[in-house]
């Protein structure tokens, strides 16, 4: 069973395609702000694709080739299914993997050396998939740390948990702040989240303890996050961050 894919996960984002239209506009809206593409032949890297629920096919139009990777043997068909025709009326060539990217990043690095790599909604789902939550934490570390010198980007949970069932209708809009150095990780409570943020947990009407997908430390030092509410279903929201490295 996969615990962050599978039918359920595609029938559930089926099913709530219009729920998370405010979400998935302000994931197209950051997406849109990548680091410049160079030249019309560059080349996209999905990590943890899954079907591309929560992309829109225009953006993808704009590069040359894209290679999606997931270990959900769905996410190839329903990727090709959603995005295919539109890629093909681009002339964008699409690859799609049943593969585990993250276990041997080199090789995927390696095989793409100039491809712009997008984590999309898999770093914070590690510690679903993996034993313990320290060796997470330190598979993030891992990943990240080989990224050094790559353009990259990720989307990922930093948190979710319980709200105010009315907050589905009244998800805050997305929010930016800089990823600031941190000597003491942040413990794991959406409420407890520094400074300038706190704002942004109370607009989502957080309650009770939250999970933290451990994800504090993805990002470089000075790095524009962009901070993204998800309802994913009423009553439960996921706290989502953006962001682009560009070495
Ligand atoms: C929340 S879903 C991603 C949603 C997707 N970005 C979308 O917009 O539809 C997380 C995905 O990560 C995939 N995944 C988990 N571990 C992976 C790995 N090691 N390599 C590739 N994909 C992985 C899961 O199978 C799942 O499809």
């Amino acid at each position: 069973m996969n615990p962050s894919g599978g039918l359920f996960w595609h029938l559930h984002a089926w099913r709530h395609q219009a729920q998370w239209a405010a979400t998935c506009a302000d994931i197209a809206q950051w997406l849109g702000q990548m680091p410049p593409v160079p030249e019309r032949s560059s080349e996209l890297v999905i990590v943890g694709a899954s079907a591309g629920w929560m992309m829109p096919s225009a953006w993808l139009q704009g590069f040359g080739s894209v290679t999606t990777f997931d270990v959900d043997r769905w996410a190839a068909p329903l990727f090709q299914r959603r995005h295919g025709a539109s890629l093909r009326a681009s002339g964008t060539a699409l690859r799609c993997n049943t593969a585990d990217a993250l276990t041997d990043m080199d090789a995927v690095l390696q095989a793409h050396p100039r491809a712009l790599v997008l984590f999309d909604n898999v770093l914070g789902q590690l510690r679903f998939h993996t034993p313990t939550v320290d060796e997470a934490s330190r598979r993030i570390e891992k990943i990240t740390r080989r990224m050094h010198g790559r353009r990259w980007g990720s989307l990922h949970d930093a948190f979710s948990g319980r709200t105010q069932r009315q907050a589905q209708a009244a998800a805050p809009a997305m929010q930016r702040s800089i990823q600031k150095h941190q000597t003491h990780p942040t413990p794991g409570n959406a409420a407890t989240r520094p400074v300038e943020l706190g704002r942004f947990s109370r607009q989502l009407r957080a309650q009770g303890e939250w999970l933290d997908h451990l994800t504090d430390h993805v990002f470089p030092d000075g790095t524009p996050i962009h901070h993204i509410a998800w309802p994913y279903r009423p009553g439960y929201c996921h706290w989502l961050q953006a962001g682009w490295i560009n070495p």
